[in-house]
């Protein structure tokens, strides 16, 4: 039973065949960095471009690599939301013409559902598949979203962002500093190198839900503490050497950036980080979680993988493989898999939904 996923929620045109909602057959992501990298951050305009681009040469790729064809598929998974409409669009235009083309059944897949089926989707692979209840925490670029999972699979939703996404103050915060786009990967190699006690950032008091989140503040925080500073000289160095060099080294980025800065991005990280666990901890102890799932692009860096191995949560925490943390379209087919079997198909009038909730 082969499904073939497609992802183009945002800036990766991705396509992958899973077998029978365990083995990857192959995944394919193509990335668009090199497109937006110079803006600072995704251009929807230059996003769907590139995803009419890469998507037929994406799944003709992922087919070849499954070493199958169109005619043995089970079924055809796209991503329907949330995300950039424009980009949402190719995918499921796609999808269609090729569910249309080879009478396959069509089933529309919630991008954030997918993140978790990574992670459901791995354990599986592991033979300890996840337990239930299980605490989600879905961290990326564009969400952070802490939901109940039960073994249904009804999802409960705990807590939210109100403002930015985890990933999105990486990005920003990277970006005021000079270091580029996306702000996530390069923040995590250089925060291990600065005392992360150095800022003490104190985070607004969540009225309401306390198990929302609220980056803004921060990110503000950090605008503001570059402004009591005289830092223009060393933003602009970086910002040289990466109109020189697209993707420098450790040893670069560390020739242009003085300790207090390293401290910058260690403090920034660590507050990032204990507002997560200590959610994490929270709701876990709160719905009695048998398991803690962590995915999506933050789910990628280092410090918040350490920090989960220290914390006094009952629970195993599970993250996927880092590939499998970053959009791709495994996750997608991984999370048609249950609704291929339940019948839960969709039709020709699948349509891209940019804000499409999952609970
Ligand atoms: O899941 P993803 O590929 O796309 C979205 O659905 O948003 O996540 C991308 C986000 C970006 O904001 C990026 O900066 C962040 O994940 N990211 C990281 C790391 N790797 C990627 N954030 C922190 N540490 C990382 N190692
Ligand atoms: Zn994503």
């Amino acid at each position: 039973m082969q499904i073939l996923g497609i992802e183009s929620s945002c800036d990766e045109t991705a396509a992958a065949v899973v077998e029978d909602g365990v083995r990857v057959r192959s995944s394919v992501v193509a990335s668009q960095l090199d497109t937006h990298g110079r803006y600072g951050g995704v251009v929807p305009e230059l996003a769907s471009r590139e995803h009419l681009r890469a998507i037929v040469p994406v799944v003709r790729e992922a087919l070849e690599r499954a070493d199958t064809t169109l005619g043995a598929l089970s079924a055809i998974a796209v991503t329907e939301g949330p995300g950039l409409v424009g980009s949402l669009l190719v995918g499921i235009t796609y999808a269609k013409a090729l569910a249309f083309a080879g009478r396959r059944p069509l089933i529309g897949v919630n991008h954030i559902e997918g993140h978790i089926h990574a992670v459901v989707l791995e354990a599986k692979q592991s033979g300890e598949p996840v337990e239930f209840p299980a605490l989600a925490l879905v961290v990326s670029g564009g969400h952070t979203h802490l939901f109940a999972v039960p073994a249904d699979y009804r999802y409960r939703l705990l807590g939210r962002t109100r403002d930015d996404a985890a990933g999105e103050a990486y990005d920003k915060v990277a970006k005021l500093l000079g270091y580029g786009y996306p702000g996530g990967p390069i923040v995590d190699r250089l925060a291990p190198l600065g005392n992360p006690r150095a800022i003490r950032f104190t985070l607004a008091k969540m009225k309401g839900n306390p198990t929302d989140f609220s980056f803004s503040g921060l990110k503000t925080a950090v605008l503001r503490w570059t402004e009591e500073r005289d830092i223009a000289a060393e933003v602009a160095a970086r910002r040289d050497l990466l109109r020189i060099t697209p993707s420098p080294s450790l040893e670069q980025w560390l020739a242009v950036t003085p300790q207090t800065t390293l401290d910058l991005l260690a403090s920034f990280q660590q507050t990032v980080i204990d507002e997560l666990m200590r959610r994490i901890e929270r709701c876990a102890e709160e719905i009695d979680a048998r398991n803690v799932i962590v995915s999506g692009g933050v789910a990628c860096n280092a410090g918040l993988r350490a920090a989960a191995r220290r914390s006094a949560v009952g629970a195993p925490i599970l993250f996927p493989t880092p590939g499998l943390s970053t959009d791709n379209a495994a996750m997608i087919a991984a999370a048609a898999y249950r609704k291929f079997e339940a019948g839960d198909f969709a039709d020709h009038q699948l349509a891209a939904r940019a804000n499409l909730s999952l609970a």
